[in-house]
């Protein structure tokens, strides 16, 4: 019994989506039991970039390689492996994986995820990631909330699955989720304010400034902390998100991975209706130098996104 409905999945890719869900479905259940299972956010050790990784970010990674293995992946690019993996030389795609986004939230029991991006493999394992975030032939998210569901594009809209718990399988609940074009709510992490450049404090006082302010309406502000679940608001009922570059030393391109975060959601998004742009350049257009290479993201509403590149200009 495969894991998703398979109808609108192209057929060439639904063992890797597949996969993807089965691994998904089953992540879902260990982090619905939580502190009754086995330990999710105890620190285990750092991965390649620095970052800290928790049990979780390791088993999920885990579970996600060996279950693409058989699905016909060749290259498997994790956040949280150093170099690219060989799972099946003869496979056809090459798969990057964020396997566990959000893992400061995972101890207090707020939304969590899985992203990836997917291109056709090239003969060189790292090149097939160092290219045109616009060749990705696929993209999306799964997110661990009060529902589990998976939101994905494989270049015709952006569709969107919620687990049934009670199947254990992915039913398609839209065709084409929508972003509204205007926005009434920003996201940021606003304790790095005085760190940002002149454009990102500009945009930011424009939302502050409510019906009072050039914008002529109130804005709403929320930051979750994890990135799948921002996008799956924004995509859901509006809004932008920005990560920018700002002062801070190692943050000269922001926080996000383009491989493993950034170009996903920009795909994800730009099918929805959005835009997607590294403040000015939209990111679509743009390829990363390195695997791990961090790029600035800023995407939802395409008023709001014109708006920010406009005062970059
Ligand atoms: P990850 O858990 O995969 O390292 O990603 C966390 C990311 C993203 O989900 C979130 O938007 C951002 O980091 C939060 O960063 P700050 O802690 O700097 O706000
Ligand atoms: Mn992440
Ligand atoms: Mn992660």
């Amino acid at each position: 019994m495969p894991a998703i409905d398979p109808a609108l999945v192209p057929e060439d890719l639904f063992p890797v989506i597949d996969a993807l869900c089965a691994t998904g479905a089953q992540l879902s259940g260990v982090i619905a039991r939580g502190p009754l299972g086995q330990s999710l956010g105890a620190g285990v050790g750092e991965n390649s970039d620095g970052d800290q990784q928790k049990a979780l970010d390791v088993m999920a990674d885990e579970l996600f390689e060996a279950a693409l293995k058989p699905a016909g992946v060749r290259h498997y690019a994790s956040e949280e492996q150093e170099v690219v993996l060989t799972l099946d030389p003869e496979g056809a795609y090459a798969l990057a994986i964020d396997p566990l986004d959000g893992s400061s939230n995972i101890d207090v029991n707020v939304t969590i995820g899985t992203i990836f991006s997917i291109f056709q493999a090239a003969e060189d394992a790292t090149a097939s990631f160092l290219r045109p975030a616009s060749e990705q032939i696929a993209a999306g998210y799964i997110a661990y909330g009060p529902q589990t569901l998976l939101a994905v594009t494989f270049g015709a809209g952006t569709l969107l699955y919620v687990l049934d718990p009670e199947t254990g399988r992915f039913s398609l609940a839209s065709e084409a989720m929508s972003l509204p074009e205007a926005a009434r709510e920003y996201s940021i992490n606003a304790s790095n304010r005085r760190h940002w450049t002149a454009p990102v404090l500009a945009y930011v006082e424009e939302c502050e400034g409510g019906t009072q302010g050039s914008k002529g309406k109130d804005m709403n502000f929320r930051w979750v902390g994890s990135l799948v679940a921002e996008t799956h608001r924004i995509l859901t009922r509006g809004g932008t998100f920005l990560y920018p570059s700002d002062a801070r030393k190692g943050y000269e391109k922001g926080r996000l991975r383009m491989v493993y975060e950034v170009a996903p959601m920009a795909f994800l998004v730009e099918q929805a209706g959005g835009q997607a742009t590294d403040g000015k350049t939209p990111i679509l257009s743009l390829q990363a130098g390195a695997l791990h290479e961090r790029c600035p993201l800023v995407f939802g509403s395409s008023e709001e996104v014109a708006r920010i590149a406009a005062l970059h200009d």
